[in-house]
């Protein structure tokens, strides 16, 4: 059972690194009113690189800082903004976009790809029909 004694360690994520990111402020007023209940502490992304599985066997510096905050956290509070109805900017509205990918494993990629429809649906993007999980 989960209750509030188990979630002593918050790691905090806001999705903005913007530098006046109403998004930070909101956490920083959450984690104030947290104060006493919980200890919380603000996981960086800024400095993350896009995730590379050539790195799987030496992560760089920045990703292993990040994970070990989340593996030293009881709980993770995600504070987001909204960009263009989802979760990056956008310079696709419009465009007409397929989506394939693969994979060695049976679905050849397809929950990434239904994640991915959703955003691109958000974005206003023409998604052409069909669909194409290659194993
Ligand atoms: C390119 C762009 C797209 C945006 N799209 C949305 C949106 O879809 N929904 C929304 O509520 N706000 C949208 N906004 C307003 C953002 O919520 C606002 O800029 C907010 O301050 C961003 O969060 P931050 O201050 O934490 O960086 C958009 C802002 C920009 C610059």
């Amino acid at each position: 059972m989960l209750d509030s004694t188990h979630l002593r360690r918050i790691a905090v994520i806001v999705g903005s690194n913007r530098r006046d990111s109403i998004n930070r402020k909101l956490a920083q007023a959450l984690v104030r009113l947290g104060a006493g209940k919980f200890d919380a502490s603000f996981a960086r992304i800024d400095d993350l690189p896009m995730y590379n599985q050539d790195n799987e066997g030496n992560l760089p510096p920045e990703v292993v800082r990040f994970k070990n905050e989340l593996v030293r956290a009881d709980g993770v509070l995600i504070v987001t903004p909204e960009h263009d109805r989802s979760m990056g900017k956008n310079s696709r509205t419009g465009k007409p976009a397929f989506i394939t990918g693969t994979s060695p494993g049976a679905i050849g990629s397809a929950l990434a790809q239904q994640h991915l429809r959703s955003v691109m649906t958000g974005l206003g993007m023409i998604l052409l029909g069909g669909e194409a999980y290659v194993t």
